[in-house]
């Protein structure tokens, strides 16, 4: 298949493109490098050759997308493209619901106008925001507790309208990320810390690790959880990758339809369990104190998976210290990991390897 990846360049599109390029798919990134890495492009450039090509444009310029989706001619478009910092978002609201919404109005609409009946939403664990209801299903009302949160909420009604109002038949799939965590060595990452903000706990874990950071803040040691830090749910960025690579196959296989899926590892760790498990893979500590817990953050957060597994046969392969060994900083040794079950089903088509299970 064709597919047209929007925000390619960054830390998920890039796994995301390299999981599609090995399964033998045409990849055509569309990014502005706002937060993304042309040394990435450059890398998936040299994995797909002419599977692959890049288009730098901004997703909120309708016009430049028609005549890309014209020369492209995409089956399908994963839309990743977007900004995703929570406590950005409070400060520069305006900045995200540009980028988030209108961004993915204007692609929806190209896409419109060019016939392309497939398209694959990132969205996020945030729409869930303040819901207590845990682990959270997809069938849950969004709640979500911050503007970045809002404009996903928003973004996945358009997705889902244009999906069910085109007089096309059309498939459009929202998969809501819960905490990717850890990098493929192929992009030559030294740190494996995320060079678009970086701010998840991971990064700041490998900071302080390598020394560039004192110590890691934790918000919050009083939460109703064994040991008072809260508690969320990390997936290997393998796994998410794997996702796309099922609900690609899932758009080529399933009825015109709109569905959401979660993508979690289903299993939720504290953040000290998460330190504890760090070491034992790296054997590298992470001093830490404690700091008041922050606004409109949950105790704990766990995704439901029950969906992805039924419909689009995606199950996670990785636990807690799998992710440790991929968020492992790069000339660290790595301890055996207990865990990695290959899927049975997923072939790679140029390699002629089948991965063993
Ligand atoms: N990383 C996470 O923890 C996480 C969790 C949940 C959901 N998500 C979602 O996944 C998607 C990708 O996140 P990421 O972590 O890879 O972020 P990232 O910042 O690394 O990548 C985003 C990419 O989009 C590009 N981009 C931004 N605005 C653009 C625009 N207007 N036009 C074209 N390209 C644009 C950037 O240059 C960058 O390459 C986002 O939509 C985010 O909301 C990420």
């Amino acid at each position: 298949m064709k597919i047209l990846l929007t925000g390619g360049a960054g830390y998920v599109g890039s796994h995301v493109a390299k999981v599609l390029l090995e399964f033998g798919h045409g990849v055509a990134v569309l990014d502005n490098l706002a937060t993304g890495h042309m040394r990435t492009i450059s890398k998936l450039a040299e994995l797909g050759k002419r599977n692959f090509s890049f288009f730098e444009a901004d997703i909120c310029a309708t016009d430049h997308l028609e005549q890309i989706f014209r020369q492209y001619e995409p089956d399908a478009i994963v839309h990743m493209a977007g900004l995703k910092l929570v406590e950005e978002s409070f400060e520069r609201p305006e900045a995200y619901f540009r980028c988030n919404v209108v961004g993915t109005a204007s692609l929806l609409s190209a896409a419109s106008a060019c016939r392309c009946k497939r398209v694959i939403y990132s969205s996020t664990a945030a729409v869930y925001g303040a819901s207590e209801r845990c682990p959270f299903r997809e069938d849950l009302p969004p709640s979500p507790s911050s503007p970045y949160g809002w404009t996903k909420a928003l973004a996945e009604r358009l997705v889902r309208k244009w999906g069910e109002t085109g007089y096309q038949a059309r498939t459009a799939i929202v998969l809501r990320y819960f905490n990717p965590c850890g990098h493929d060595r192929f992009f030559d990452n030294p740190l494996q810390i995320e060079d678009s903000g970086g701010n998840s706990l991971a990064d700041a874990m490998v900071r302080v690790a390598t020394g560039l950071e004192s110590h890691l803040e934790i918000y919050g040691n009083t939460y109703p959880t064994a040991d008072g830090t809260c508690r969320r749910d990390f997936v290997h960025i393998r796994d998410i990758a794997e996702a796309h690579l099922r609900a690609v196959a899932f758009t080529e296989t399933a009825a015109p339809s709109f569905d959401i899926f979660n993508l979690g590892s289903g299993k939720d760790t504290s953040v000290l369990e998460f330190l504890e498990a760090f070491h034992e893979a790296t054997g590298l500590r992470v001093p830490f104190s404690f700091v008041p817990p922050r606004k409109g953050d949950l105790a704990v957060s766990r995704a439901d998976v029950e969906r992805a597994a039924m419909r689009m046969k995606w199950v996670p392969r990785y636990d807690i210290h799998g992710i440790c060994q991929a968020i492992r900083p790069r000339g660290h040794s790595v301890r055996p990991a207990p865990f990695a079950t290959p899927p049975r089903t997923l072939v790679r088509r140029n390699h002629r390897e089948r991965v063993k299970g």
